[in-house]
């Protein structure tokens, strides 16, 4: 059974995804489509061998149009839903995080099922994928959820397989339009209880068939809640309550996180200052079925796990 050919057919309108459209503060941003052009020429960095190693370039095209190189300092590993980087700008600056939205780490393809085999990146794939992308041959997403899981008697082959890359190449385009979009609408919040977002774009490189987005964050000096010293978590006691007062604003600015956990939260080592972070899986103006205080719930639950007796509902 070709996939392809069965879509086509099932499929009446077919819903093009379009990540670079990112909805920010409920306007499109008009440039995307400017600072999203092909990359110009060929650039030997990081993300083009495959790897990322200390020392190594990224460069990426910013919103404005710049094109501006980092150095990676560390990794922070492992790679899950993006890769994520310390680097340091070529300018005279302090190290920043960069974080890029590579389907080509994602964990989810490595996932060892019963179910499904392990998809690992292939160019000539990602290739196909975005060519299929162009053509405006993709399933909607409802439609590729049920493709990719349909039982058919079939084996694991290149149709699935391009369905998989397709599904892939939207959770990270997912993710980046999600978190991009939460930081703009948190402004008044970012370099308190969020990172503060330095920058926007792609990575420079020729070798791709997809453009990746990337996002420059603020470096927040810290540990994570996990694996801060009992000793500070529980002195921290401000930090904490500005955190649970940032986590109320989320839900009034209309944001829910949805991935609060001990190692989303980052702790100064001095205990001064607590911060959110990875808002990769944060949704804006859609009911919640967990309801509208389940971030603050969630906190609060992790609080308590410390010995902290902090309220955060509200
Ligand atoms: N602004 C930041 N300052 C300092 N460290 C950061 C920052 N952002 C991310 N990190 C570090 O990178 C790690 C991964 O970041 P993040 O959680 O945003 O990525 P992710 O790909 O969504 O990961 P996961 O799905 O595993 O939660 C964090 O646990 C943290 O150690
Ligand atoms: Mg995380």
């Amino acid at each position: 059974m070709c996939y392809r050919r069965r879509y086509l057919a099932e499929i009446t309108a077919c819903q093009i995804f379009d990540p670079l459209n990112v909805i920010h503060s409920g306007k499109e941003i008009t440039t995307a489509r400017n600072f999203l052009k092909p990359p110009p020429t060929s650039t030997m960095s990081a993300s083009s061998s495959g790897t990322f190693a200390a020392g190594d370039t990224i460069q990426l095209r910013l919103e404005d149009g710049l094109e501006r190189r980092y150095t990676i300092i560390k990794l922070f590993l492992p790679f899950t839903r993006s890769v994520v980087l310390l680097a340091r700008p070529d300018q005279q600056t302090g190290p920043v995080v960069l974080k890029l939205y590579d389907p080509r780490y994602l964990n989810e393809r490595h996932v060892l099922s019963q179910y499904r085999p392990s998809f690992p990146w292939d160019a000539k794939l990602e290739r196909e994928a975005a060519e299929t992308r162009r053509r405006e041959e993709c399933p909607g997403a409802g439609d590729l959820q049920r493709l990719l899981w349909a039982e058919e008697d079939v084996a694991w082959n290149s149709e699935r397989a391009l369905l998989w890359e397709e599904w892939f190449y939207r959770e990270c385009m997912n993710s980046f339009a999600n978190e991009s979009s939460a930081y703009d609408q948190m402004t008044s919040m970012q370099g308190g209880a969020i990172p503060k977002l330095l920058g926007r774009g792609v990575v420079v490189d020729s070798e791709r068939d997809i453009e990746v987005p990337a996002l420059v964050l603020e470096y927040v000096e810290g540990i994570s809640m996990q694996d801060a010293p009992h000793s500070v978590v529980r002195a921290a006691t401000d930090a904490w309550a500005h955190l649970s007062q940032a986590v109320i604003r989320f839900n009034k600015l209309d944001i829910a996180h949805e991935d609060i956990n001990q190692t989303n939260i980052l702790l100064s080592p001095d205990g001064g200052r607590a911060v959110i972070i990875d808002f990769g899986r944060a949704r804006r103006g859609q009911p919640t079925m967990r309801g509208v205080d389940y971030d603050a719930r969630r906190l609060e639950e992790l609080f308590r796990k410390k010995g902290l007796c902090i309220s955060s509902s509200g």
